[in-house]
C-alpha cells in the first residue's frame, strides 16, 4: 500500500504536539490513507521529539505506517509528499527584526533546498512557524526546481478566528457562515474582510447592520471591534496563556492541509499563496488570500470587488510583506 509521506519540522516542540496525534489518527489526510512520519528537531529538540515517537507507538493507530526523528534536514525531507515547518526562530531578547529575519532565513533556506533536493516531485509544503509569510517566501525561493505554487503559509488560524468571532456575535453556527477571507500578512496588519461573506446565504454585512442597528453601527462594529480582535488574538492568546497558541495553530496547519488535499467544493478558505499579481499584490510575495482548491493546490478566488475600504487595508499589509521581503533580499535571501 502506499503511504503519504508527512515531516514535521518543530515536532519536538508545542505545535508539533498537538499536530501529531491527530495526523496519525487520520484528521488531516482522511482515515483511508495510511501514512509515515518524519518528524525534524534541532539536537536541543530531539528528545522532545523522541518522546513523542514512543508515545505515537503507544497509540497503535493502524494508519501509522513508521515514524522517524532526525535533526538531518535532507532525511527528513526525503521523500517526503507533505512538509510542515513548524519549527521558528523566536525572536529573543534585544533581538532586532533584521536578526529575527536572518536566523530565520537560516532555517527556512536549508529547508527549502533540502525540500529541492530530496522530497517528493509532487510535494506540498505549509510553513507556520513565524514570519510565516515570509519564511515560505524564503523557503520558495532557495527550493530550486520546485514550483513556487507548492508553498505556503498558514493563516488559516486567522481564518478560523474570524468566523468563530462572527459566530459568536451573531450567535449563529460557523457552519451557516461562508466565504470570510483573510488578505495580507499573519501579522498585526492583516485584514480580516467579511464583505463578501454569507451568513446562511444572506449577505453577512445586511445581517451585522440589522443587528447593530444601522451600516454605519456595522462598519464601526468592523473597524473597532471585529478587525482588531482577529489581527490582534495571536497576541491576546500569548497575554492570556502566557505562550502562544497551540491547539489552535495545529487544528488549522490541519485544516489547512485537508483542505488543500482533499478540496473545498462550493467555498473558499483563506491561505498565503504566492502572488502572480491578483488584486495587485506584487508577484512573488507570499500574501494571504481567499482560496479554493480542487485538490490540486491552493488558487486565488479572483473577480471579487474590493472597495476603498479594503483597499487600503490590503495595501497596507502588502507593504509590510514588501518591507520584509526586502529585509530578507538585503540580507542576501530570496
Ligand atoms: P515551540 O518553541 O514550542 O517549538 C518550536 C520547535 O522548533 C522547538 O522544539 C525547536 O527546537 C524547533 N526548531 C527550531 N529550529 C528548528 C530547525 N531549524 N529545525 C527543526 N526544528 C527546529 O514553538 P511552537 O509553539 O510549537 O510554535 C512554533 C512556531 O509556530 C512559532 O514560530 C510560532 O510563532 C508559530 N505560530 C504560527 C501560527 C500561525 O498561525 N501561522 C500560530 C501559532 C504559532
Ligand atoms: C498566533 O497567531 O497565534 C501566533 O502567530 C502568534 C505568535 O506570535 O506566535
Amino acid at each position: 500500500m502506499t503511504h503519504t509521506t508527512v515531516t514535521i519540522t518543530g515536532a519536538g516542540g508545542q505545535i508539533g504536539y498537538a499536530l501529531l496525534f491527530r495526523i496519525a489518527a487520520g484528521d488531516m489526510l482522511g482515515f483511508d490513507r495510511p501514512l509515515r512520519l518524519r518528524l525534524l528537531e534541532i539536537p536541543s529538540g530531539i528528545r522532545a521529539a523522541e518522546g513523542a515517537a514512543l508515545e505515537l507507538q503507544d497509540c497503535a493507530f493502524p494508519l501509522l505506517h513508521g515514524v522517524e526523528v532526525t535533526d538531518d534536514p535532507r532525511v527528513a525531507f526525503e521523500g517526503c509528499d507533505i512538509g510542515m515547518l513548524v519549527g521558528a526562530r523566536p525572536r529573543g531578547p534585544g533581538m532586532e527584526r533584521a536578526d529575527l529575519l536572518a536566523a530565520n532565513a537560516g532555517i527556512f533556506g536549508p529547508q527549502g533546498a533540502a525540500i529541492a533536493a530530496t522530497a517528493a516531485p509532487d510535494v506540498r509544503a505549509v510553513v507556520v512557524g513565524n514570519p510565516a509569510n515570509t519564511n515560505a517566501l524564503i523557503a520558495a525561493a532557495a527550493a530550486d526546481g520546485v514550483p513556487d505554487d507548492r508553498f505556503s503559509a498558514l493563516t488559516r488560524l486567522d481564518h478560523n478566528r474570524a468566523v468563530g468571532q462572527l459566530s459568536a456575535v451573531l450567535d449563529a453556527p460557523v457552519e451557516w457562515i461562508r466565504d470570510v477571507a483573510i488578505w495580507g500578512n499573519h501579522s498585526a496588519t492583516q485584514f480580516p474582510d467579511v464583505s463578501h461573506a454569507t451568513l446562511a446565504g444572506r449577505p453577512l454585512s445586511r445581517v451585522l447592520a440589522e443587528r447593530m442597528g444601522s451600516v454605519g453601527d456595522a462598519l464601526a462594529w468592523l473597524d473597532e471591534v471585529f478587525i482588531p480582535r482577529v489581527s490582534g488574538r495571536g497576541a491576546e492568546i500569548i497575554q492570556v496563556r502566557g505562550s502562544s497558541s497551540v491547539a489552535s495553530a495545529a487544528n488549522a496547519a490541519i485544516e489547512h492541509v485537508r483542505d488543500e488535499v482533499h478540496g473545498t467544493p462550493g467555498g473558499w478558505t483563506s491561505a498565503a499563496i504566492v502572488s502572480r499579481g491578483e488584486y495587485g499584490v506584487p508577484e512573488g510575495l507570499v500574501c494571504s488570500f481567499p482560496v479554493a482548491s480542487d485538490g490540486t493546490g491552493y488558487r486565488v478566488v479572483e473577480g471579487l470587488t474590493i472597495d476603498e475600504r479594503a483597499r487600503s487595508r490590503i495595501d497596507a499589509s502588502v507593504a509590510e510583506l514588501i518591507d520584509e521581503r526586502d529585509a530578507v533580499r538585503a540580507l542576501g535571501f530570496a
